[in-house]
């Protein structure tokens, strides 16, 4: 009798164990648990087994049952809800499955870190579209049509007079035509050019920041500009002002940084110059503040133009910007 139940016993788990359907659940309760079922029929039989023994079998078959009876409903419930975790296949000692977290792009990050610096020296965030007209992209910044430093740009058009903003600049014409002085703005932004090396991306960001007041100088550009890498590379880097062209600002500069993938000693990325360009600058010319109704004679200002992801290029020590767009993530999971 003992061996009977056992054997019953072993039949009713492996039986549980094989249903995955609703339909079969049914057929199993009928076949074991039912009034006509196994353990009815074989709880029958005590009535023949000798007297000393009935109360511990007796015992052992209620136990049995109650036992196929709970792992029945825990099988019900586990298929009813379509998630059965009762197949013993699967090992509930196992840890679960760590969740995985979305990041900010490291363009991103460091585009919010630069904007944290220049926000903590007073200037404003002010953002425009991406999809430019020519006058602002160009006329307004004193480069008319047919004008040589247009070919600088490797400009997308979008038709005649609609372009990809090649640059962050017209946001000072669209913020100054707007405003009087004393103006302090930085506009970040995406911008696009025809244009792709190690160096080079067709879209990449720029952070364009402008401030006009009264007597400004070159030396607060230069502050300014000084103070800004010092608190965005947490150390002195040696800043190197070259003079250069734009239209808008008079005199200019490109800005260079001493590179620190090389340490200055020469690399491909600073195409063995030891330093890298990381924006434009210069007093905004003139012809800009007369062309949104300022008087140059009372107003004077600086504004500059940083790339961000050359900033991000020697904060990371990143040899090839194109890294940045692959999204590899084996790459931008280290930021
Ligand atoms: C300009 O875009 C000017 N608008 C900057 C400016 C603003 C000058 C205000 C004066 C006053 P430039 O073309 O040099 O300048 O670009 C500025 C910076 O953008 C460069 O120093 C470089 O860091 C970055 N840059 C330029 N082209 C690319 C490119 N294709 N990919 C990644 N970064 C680039």
């Amino acid at each position: 009798m003992e061996n009977e139940l056992q054997k019953l016993k072993q039949e009713a788990e492996e039986a549980l164990h094989a249903i995955s359907e609703i339909a079969h659940l049914e057929e199993f309760r009928v076949r074991f648990l039912g009034r006509k079922g196994l353990f009815s029929t074989t709880m029958r039989q005590l009535g023949q087994v000798a007297k000393e023994d009935r109360p511990r079998l007796g015992q052992l078959a209620n136990s049995i049952k109650k036992g196929i009876e709970e792992l029945f409903h825990d099988k019900k419930d586990a298929v009813e809800s379509g998630c059965d975790t009762t197949d013993r296949d699967v090992d509930l000692s196992l840890p679960g499955r760590a969740l995985s977290f979305g990041k900010l792009h490291p363009i991103t990050q460091v585009m919010e870190e630069i904007c944290a610096v220049f926000e903590g020296m007073g200037f404003a965030v002010a953002e425009g579209p991406d999809v430019e007209t020519d006058h602002y992209n160009f006329e307004a910044l004193n480069i008319p049509k047919h004008h040589p430093a247009r070919d600088m740009h490797d400009t997308f058009y979008v038709s005649e007079s609609i372009l990809l903003r090649t640059h962050t600049s017209p946001m000072q014409a669209r913020i100054m035509e707007n405003q009087e002085p004393p103006l302090r703005y930085i506009a970040p932004g995406k911008v696009y050019r025809c244009d792709s090396d190690i160096t080079h991306t067709p879209m990449f960001h720029q952070v364009e920041g402008f401030l006009v007041d009264r007597d400004v100088s070159f030396a607060d550009l230069k502050g300014v500009l000084t103070s800004f890498t010092r608190r965005m590379f947490e150390k002195d880097l040696p800043l190197r002002f070259r003079p250069s062209f734009f239209p808008f600002t008079e005199p200019s500069a490109e800005v260079d940084i001493a590179c620190v993938i090389c340490g200055g000693t020469g690399c491909r990325v600073c195409k063995r110059t030891g330093w890298l360009e990381i924006l434009g600058s210069g007093l905004i010319d003139p012809e800009v503040l007369k062309m949104v109704g300022y008087d140059p004679d009372e107003y004077s200002g600086f504004a500059f133009g940083l790339g961000v992801e050359r900033i991000a290029m020697l904060k990371y020590g990143i040899d090839d910007i194109r890294l940045y767009y692959e999204n590899d993530l084996r790459f931008l999971n280290q930021f």
